[in-house]
């Protein structure tokens, strides 16, 4: 199907990130240092509203979702989520962005159920500096939870290091070598500055062109993007099986290729992932009887979309942590 989300810009929107939860168990220190605060007043998504999300994307042209968190496999109805949206055969890549905690042991049962891509969060490949980022020593299963992967069939992984000056921006070389012989695509995310992290972003950001020149140098070639790239720039290498993807929203030109829209754990719908409150659906998600409703206001309001986040001219960065809104 066409996809009918078209913004003010000409921007076609097809992909869906939706958020299932705010909960998570690791605490990297860019999203959760103090860790995770439950709030009782937060009511996460049920399956059934969950299902008319779904279902009111996809007769709008969505043809990819992304389940995300908090950790979105510590839901229990995990498993359930995923056949749900796979329900609707308009969405033909269903993926979920991942600590990787679950994934050694339930990884099989999500792809059996119809999940389609994963990707998921290592930051090192060091296990004491992964616990030293994430609080917890879960490194091995991390690792041993990614060739689980390979084994129930996904053929190709993706991996989002989150790049930061002192951490791990010299340990280009350590990260190549891991993917010389293993089908990932590894993500060099530049960290964005939350209102909790502005110490750290100060601290620790570091420009993707730091990479990206240094690929180039040891002859990696950038591809030309491909429609399900986004706004990720991903190099290519004859003789390695991974590939590199950098992600640098503070470019100016970052958001000309913005395809996707966020709805979060609580039901409301975010045209960016910068500046602002979100719109709620949550009104429209109790009956099936409200999906032209839903649909409407979902097309009504994207014709607010911004043309850019305006970073790169001083906006300021998020207010939340990306584990509120999915990242
Ligand atoms: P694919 O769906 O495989 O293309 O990956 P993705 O980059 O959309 O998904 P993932 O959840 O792995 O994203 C990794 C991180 O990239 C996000 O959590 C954000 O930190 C960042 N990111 C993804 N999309 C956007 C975006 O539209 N704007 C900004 N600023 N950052 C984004
Ligand atoms: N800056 C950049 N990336 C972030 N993520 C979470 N918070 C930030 C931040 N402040 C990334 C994580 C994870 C994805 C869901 O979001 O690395 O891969
Ligand atoms: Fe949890 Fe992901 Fe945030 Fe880390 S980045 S604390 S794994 S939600």
């Amino acid at each position: 199907m066409v996809s009918q989300l078209t913004d003010a810009f000409a921007r076609k929107f097809y992909y869906l990130r939706l958020s299932i939860t705010d909960v998570c168990n690791f605490r990297c220190n860019y999203c959760l240092p103090d860790g995770y605060k439950p709030n009782a007043n937060k009511r996460f998504l049920t399956l059934d509203e969950i299902k008319r999300v779904g279902r009111g994307f996809a007769e709008l042209g969505t043809e990819k979702v992304r389940l995300t968190g908090g950790e979105p496999t510590l839901r229990r109805d995990f498993v359930d989520i995923i056949a749900a949206i796979r329900e609707n055969s308009a969405i033909r890549t269903l993926a979920v962005t991942t600590n990787g905690y679950r994934m050694a042991r339930d990884v099989q049962s999500w792809k059996d159920a119809g999940l389609t891509a994963i990707n998921v969060s290592v930051d090192s490949l060091d296990a004491r500096q992964f616990h030293t980022i994430t609080g917890q020593d879960k490194f091995r299963q991390v690792m041993e939870g990614i060739d689980a992967g390979f084994d129930a069939g996904f053929a190709k992984i993706k991996v989002n290091t989150v790049l930061m000056r002192d951490v791990n921006d010299r340990s280009l070389n350590t990260f190549l070598d891991w993917i010389k012989l293993r089908p990932i695509q590894l993500r060099f995310i530049e960290l964005m500055e939350t209102g909790e992290g502005t110490d750290l972003f100060r601290k620790h950001h570091v420009s993707g062109q730091v990479i990206r020149q240094q690929l180039l140098e040891k002859g990696w070639q950038q591809s030309i993007r491909a429609r399900s790239d986004g706004p990720a720039q991903v190099f290519t290498h004859p003789d390695y099986q991974g590939e590199i993807g950098l992600i640098m929203p503070y470019e100016k030109d970052f958001c000309q290729s913005c395809n996707r829209l966020r709805v979060s754990a609580i039901g409301n719908l975010h045209l960016c992932l910068f500046g602002e409150q979100g719109i709620s659906l949550r009104d429209l998600l109790t009956e099936d009887s409200q999906l032209d409703a839903l649909k409407s206001r979902i097309q009504d309001k994207l014709q607010t979309k911004k043309q850019t986040h305006f970073l790169h001219q001083g906006n300021s960065g998020i207010t939340q942590n990306l584990s509120f809104i999915g990242g």
